[in-house]
């Protein structure tokens, strides 16, 4: 979806070429790149390899996914569909927006004759875009009001601290931990974002930042540890993440560091808010340390930082050659550390009962 020319989505269909395309977000902010995905092997390699992140926008890239399978299948029979569905489903672990789509693509098409197949999935991927756009819309609305509460009580900005890239990019619009914050912005509140670069992709660093950038709104990097120090001393007013999986009971799946934060935003009495669509919610799960797959992704992520010099992206290396090295790309933070959760229905505390309270519908499909 281009406006004058930029896309004011990641992820669009373009009816005049017949393809999906996305924005390639390694190459953010260097380079705005736009990609077609044309085959099941590009979708999956594109969700792999991260050139769309984020578990919205990996939800919404799988739906037109299964499309991609369908237009380049023909009036696909059921063992295919079954099979592309499961090979997409299993690009990447943490995030549950990926199966959730994929289920809920499955389970139309398997009600739609072959022949109307094709249509069906692009109508479905574009549902799913159009309602995860409202949703991240109605977190703006509901969000706003904890940055208004602390605006009117304060002088000088709202200092809100966020960790990777829970923006527009990672969803359709809007974004879900930076609703509130563009809301806020755009309501004309003095406002301030410490931007966490979150090693070792640095979605924070390179999307977050790029994104606040092209708003307008007041930005500073920080080094992922240093958040704790600001707290310390009252450079933090309100802490708010997105979230890739939260269970049943409040537990938050999020990018490698949010526990961290968390911890030390209890430490120092600032509030912990986790932004999120109900998609994200595995109303099936009730432990998430115990329960919520964590991603582990190649070591040669830390071992390698990517930059722009000399007109072009390069990567160098940091530690000795031969030093090996972990990349655990997710951690969980427990629901007693959590102040409370902003969705598309409205805030609710951190457990079972208030979850299920917000969500009566849906809280009660877990396995
Ligand atoms: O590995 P990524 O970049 O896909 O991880 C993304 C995150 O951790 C986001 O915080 C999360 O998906 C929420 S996005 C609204």
């Amino acid at each position: 979806m281009m406006k004058e020319g930029v896309p004011s989505r990641p992820i669009w269909f373009d009816p005049a070429s017949g393809k999906v395309r996305v924005i390639d977000q390694r190459q953010l902010p260097h380079q705005l790149v736009v990609m077609d995905l044309t085959s099941v092997a590009a979708v999956i390699e594109a969700i792999v390899e991260m050139a769309v992140r984020g578990a919205p926008l990996i939800g919404v890239t799988a739906a037109y996914g299964v499309y991609v399978a369908c237009q380049t299948a023909g009036d696909i029979d059921d063992v295919r569909l079954g099979a592309e569905c499961a090979r997409i489903r299993a690009a990447r672990p943490t995030a549950v927006n990926l199966a959730w789509a994929v289920d809920r693509a499955l389970e139309t098409l398997l009600g739609t004759p072959p022949a109307g197949r094709q249509a069906a999935a692009l109508a479905l991927a574009d549902k799913i875009a159009a309602e995860e756009a409202d949703n991240c819309r109605r977190i703006g609305r509901h969000g706003f009001p904890l940055i208004e509460t602390i605006a009117a009580k304060k002088s000088g900005p709202v200092n809100v601290l966020t960790h990777c890239n829970a923006g527009w990019l990672a969803c359709v619009e809007y974004g879900t931990a930076t609703a509130p914050i563009y809301a806020a912005f755009e309501a004309g509140i003095d406002i301030h974002v410490w931007v966490d670069e979150t090693r070792p992709l640095n979605q924070g660093a390179r999307l977050t930042a790029w994104e606040l950038a092209q708003r307008g709104v007041p930005h500073t990097v920080i080094t992922d540890n240093a958040g704790g120090h600001l707290m310390q001393h009252g450079m933090v007013d309100l802490v708010i993440v997105g979230t890739d999986r939260t269970t049943a009971t409040g537990d938050v799946a999020n990018k490698i560091g949010t526990y961290l934060k968390a911890l030390a935003a209890r430490d120092n009495g600032v509030p912990f808010y986790v932004a999120l669509p109900s998609s994200t919610f595995d109303w099936s799960l009730s432990d998430g340390i115990a329960q919520i797959p964590i991603e582990a992704r190649d070591p040669e992520e830390v071992r390698y930082v990517q930059g722009w010099a000399d007109g072009r992206i390069v990567r160098v290396l940091v530690p000795p050659a031969r030093s090996p090295a972990g990349n655990y790309a997710f951690d969980v933070t427990p629901a007693r550390l959590v102040t409370g959760f902003i969705t598309e229905r409205g805030i609710c505390g951190a457990s079972a009962g208030e979850i299920r309270k917000l969500f009566p519908d849906m809280s009660g499909r877990g396995g």
